[in-house]
């Protein structure tokens, strides 16, 4: 569409939920939805997962965007947890009640605002010292303070348990978040770009960040996926409750993506994570089969249900086991996704702070033509 028609000639070119619309240009990250691939800055996911550490991938997705970005990014958001941590004297019992995520993004949004690394280092850190803090407070017990010299995802772990995660927990949650530490233009990330572009500060980019991850078609999908595991029970019952479920017209959680066509490349980085956490886990190899044999359940009867649309494993279907595995409880499962996805909803804010352009799109007026006033 070429600029300058008006909203009427547009008619007919509505692209509903923005599909197929290309509203960007980023050198963050690449998703190819054919092939299965997820590029971060050049490298594969499946690499990444592996051999960066959350803070080094936060560092390449941040770098080019602050000027003073220290080279140890491990040390910078080690300190900004034990800043973000003055926020937690404003939790509450009530809001300690409220669904995690919720509660997580009020004490966000008493971070000032600010397009600073600064700003930026405290809200990086927040997701990771307010969740583990809603958890405790929720359960009377007192919040834990950071220890700034862990990584970002051990004192996570040992802020919510009280007591340090072995090396191999505080690996599976690291490599987690640095799976979902960016993807594309999801509905988050656009949502934190079109705040972003009105000027209002990285704070409030997040925030709608956010609250746009928190739906269940986002990032609020690996919670019900426990509740579907544990409704099903045993392999044996997958089958007859599954299509149950599409009987009644609900979708089956953790299954289909909008951009993939093919299974979500995360699942297997996700799934490499589980099987290297089962080495030292009773409880894990159990799990991780039942879950398998869900999924492959699942992935029949939806080629059944849809031919004519590929709809393969999600992220979050693998999210669901690995986080469960780690014993975080599933209402802190979108917690969790933020605390990765925050490292790429900031570098995505300043990327379209760049372009200086307002994001502005138009609509097409279906309503009643011009009526007389009463
Ligand atoms: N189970 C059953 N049917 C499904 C599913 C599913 N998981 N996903 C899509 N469909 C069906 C829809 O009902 C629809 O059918 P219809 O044409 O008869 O109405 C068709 O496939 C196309 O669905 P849309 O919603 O138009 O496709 P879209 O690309 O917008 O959907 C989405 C993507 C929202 C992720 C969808 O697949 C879904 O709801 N999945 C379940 C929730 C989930 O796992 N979300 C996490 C996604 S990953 C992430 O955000 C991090």
């Amino acid at each position: 569409m070429s600029k300058g028609l008006t909203a009427a000639q547009h008619a007919g070119f509505v692209a509903e939920g923005l599909e197929g619309v290309v509203a960007a240009h980023t050198v963050l990250s690449d998703v190819d939805g054919q092939a299965g691939r997820l590029t971060i800055r050049g490298y594969a996911i499946e690499d990444l997962a592996h051999r960066a550490g959350f803070e080094g991938v936060a560092h390449l997705l941040l770098d080019g965007f602050f000027e003073d970005l220290p080279s140890d990014l491990a040390a910078a958001l080690g300190a900004a947890r034990v800043r973000a941590f003055a926020e937690v004297a404003a939790l509450d019992e009530g809001l300690a009640r409220r669904d995690p995520v919720e509660a997580a993004r009020a004490l966000i949004a008493r971070l000032p605002d600010g397009d600073g690394l600064d700003t930026a280092l405290l809200l990086l850190a927040a997701p990771a010292v307010f969740t583990p803090a809603v958890l405790r407070v929720a359960a009377g017990e007192a919040p834990v303070v950071p220890d700034p010299a862990l990584s970002h995802a051990a004192d996570m772990l040992r802020m919510t348990r009280g007591v340090p995660a072995t090396d191999g927990e505080a690996r599976a949650l690291d490599a987690y978040l640095v799976t979902v530490c960016d993807h594309g233009l999801n509905a988050s990330t656009f949502a934190a770009r079109v705040v972003a572009s009105t000027r209002a500060g990285l704070t409030s980019a997040v925030l709608a960040g956010i609250s746009a991850l928190k739906g269940p078609l986002h990032g609020g999908a690996p919670g019900p996926v426990i509740e579907m595991l544990d409704a099903i029970g045993a392999p044996d019952n997958a089958e007859a409750w599954l299509l149950s479920a599409l009987k009644r017209g609900d979708r089956l959680m953790g299954f289909g993506h909008r951009i993939y066509r093919v299974r979500d490349p995360r699942a297997d980085a996700l799934k490499a994570a589980i099987r290297q956490l089962a080495q030292t886990s009773n409880a894990v190899p159990g799990r991780l089969a039942f879950a398998e044999s869900v999924e492959q359940a699942a992935l029949r009867i939806l080629r059944d249900h849809k031919p004519d649309r590929p709809l393969d494993t999600n992220v979050e279907f693998y999210t669901a086991v690995l986080l469960e595995a780690l014993g975080l409880p599933p209402k802190s499962f979108t917690c969790v996704f933020a605390m990765g996805r925050t490292a790429g909803w900031i570098a995505h804010a300043r990327e379209q702070l760049a372009t200086g352009k307002l994001v502005r799109p138009q609509s097409v007026y279906v309503g009643p033509r011009t009526k007389a006033a009463a």
